[in-house]
């Protein structure tokens, strides 16, 4: 599944915004230059859950960013609920019983890949320890990594700053997701881990999330299929 990914379905937009008016106009503009359409808190619960099965139906990948963390049965269930939906992608936080329990929830091949999420790429080293996390950041992700390896779990979220050394410990199956891109020169915001499109997808990134620098952009179309041309030319990279 890894290798025969196209430069666009390589880029998920993250559609952060609040509501579904809002929603159809950033799809309005971009949907045609990306191939996943990445659906969060933020429009999941400003009336965008609907969107999830409606795009699916419609033949968009759709990434459910819905993050699960519960008891085992209410993850399964959740997750069983999403996969009804069409959609492509669902995120898990990278809780052995979490991933555990939604990859038992859909049994053998599921069509909807999950992703463990292992620590957000807005969070360093001392929001850990602020936490609770007596551990580096980097090296609670490569924990939870094999961890969802262990779980069979098809794919992770993780920074691209970390693809490489993922790449080396988990082998070439495991989906590595990637928010956190900025291009070059662009504004961070609150991602503390950022890295560029060319640069993620050359280290090793399979598809990058990208919300702001595309959808603040102003012109978010011609941000998206700059990302594109970026992840076209790290793919060159990789040879
Ligand atoms: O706007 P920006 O490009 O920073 O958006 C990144 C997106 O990726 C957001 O929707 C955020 O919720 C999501 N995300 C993340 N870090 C993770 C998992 C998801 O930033 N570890």
């Amino acid at each position: 599944m890894r290798g025969n990914l196209s430069a666009k379905d390589r880029l998920a937009v993250a559609l952060d915004v609040t509501g579904r008016d809002a929603a159809m106009r950033m799809l309005d503009l971009v949907s045609d230059e990306v191939g996943v359409i990445k659906i969060g808190h933020r429009l999941a619960y400003s009336g965008g859950f609907g969107l999830i099965e409606e795009l699916a139906k419609a033949g968009k990948q759709v990434f459910a960013d819905l993050k699960l963390l519960d008891i085992d049965q209410t993850v399964a269930e959740g997750a069983r609920s999403v996969a009804a939906t069409g959609a492509a992608y669902l995120t898990v936080h990278a809780y052995p019983k979490a991933m555990h329990a939604a990859v038992e929830a859909l049994g053998a091949d599921p069509t909807m890949r999950l992703l463990g999420v292992t620590v957000l790429t807005s969070m360093d080293d001392e929001d850990l320890q602020e936490a609770g996390y007596a551990v580096p950041a980097d090296q609670l992700v490569m924990t939870r990594a094999l961890q969802a390896q262990q779980a069979s779990m098809p794919g992770l979220i993780c920074s691209a700053l970390e693809a490489s050394s993922l790449r080396a410990a988990l082998g070439p199956n495991m989906l590595l997701v990637t928010p956190g891109i900025r291009f070059a020169g662009g504004e961070a915001g609150d991602q503390k881990r950022v890295v560029t499109p060319q640069k993620a997808i050359a280290d090793g990134a399979d598809i990058l999330v990208m919300g702001r620098p595309i959808t603040a952009a102003d012109d978010p179309r011609a941000a998206a299929r700059r990302a594109v041309e970026e992840i076209e030319a790290g793919l060159a990279e990789r040879g």
